[in-house]
């Protein structure tokens, strides 16, 4: 138990490493509170108009929550590899260094999932990006695919990982209340938009 604890902490803290606001300041973008949804994640940094900020953080984003399962998978084992991904997930929408206000986890949810179950983590992949084709609204791309992500836990083969499953899409649609608002008041922005 003490192992599984160690771990969950050790992946909330790599979770928690806000790439997006990293390297917009690194790249000196700006405040990325000023700009935008002022969220930290790699919608928001386009909107800085910088696209290789933007596809860094993605990129980033996603592996911290990639890392903290496949380290914990290999030092602690299966169970280990779970609580690593919803503590990984937790350190990026609540880090401890910026106040606990984070991002939405898009990125850090599909960087999990590819870890725990690739398959379904590419099936959210696609997902997401034929809802961003569709809809060119980030926001609803990611509701979207995390809603599949249940679906194909249990039909691919992995319903050993569906309450993390849900417990992730849960967290992601509760970081998304306002772009919630936003798509149903016709007011969110298309990817790229200022907003
Ligand atoms: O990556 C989060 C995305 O789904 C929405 O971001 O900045 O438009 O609120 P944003």
């Amino acid at each position: 138990a003490a192992l599984l604890l160690l771990w969950a902490l050790l992946a909330y803290l790599i979770g928690s490493i806000p790439f997006g606001m990293v390297l917009a300041r690194l790249m000196k973008l700006g405040d990325l509170r000023n700009i935008g949804s002022g969220n930290i994640g790699a919608t928001n940094v386009l909107r800085t108009g910088s696209k290789k900020a933007a596809a860094m953080t993605l990129l980033l984003d996603g592996a911290k929550g990639a890392a903290a399962v496949l380290l914990a998978r290999f030092f602690a084992g299966e169970d280990a590899a779970q609580l690593a991904g919803l503590a990984a997930m937790l350190g990026h929408c609540y880090p401890v260094w910026i106040g606990f206000r984070g991002g939405k986890g898009v990125a850090t949810f599909l960087g999990v999932l590819l870890a725990l179950a690739w398959p379904v983590g590419l099936g959210c992949c696609l997902a997401w990006l034929i809802a961003a084709v569709i809809s060119r609204t980030s926001s609803l791309a990611a509701l979207f695919s995390a809603s599949v992500s249940t679906f194909l836990l249990v039909f691919l083969g992995y319903g050993e990982a569906l309450l993390l499953g849900v417990l992730l899409t849960l967290l992601l649609f509760w970081r998304h209340r306002s772009n919630i608002r936003r798509i149903k008041a016709g007011t969110e922005p298309r990817i790229g938009q200022k907003g």
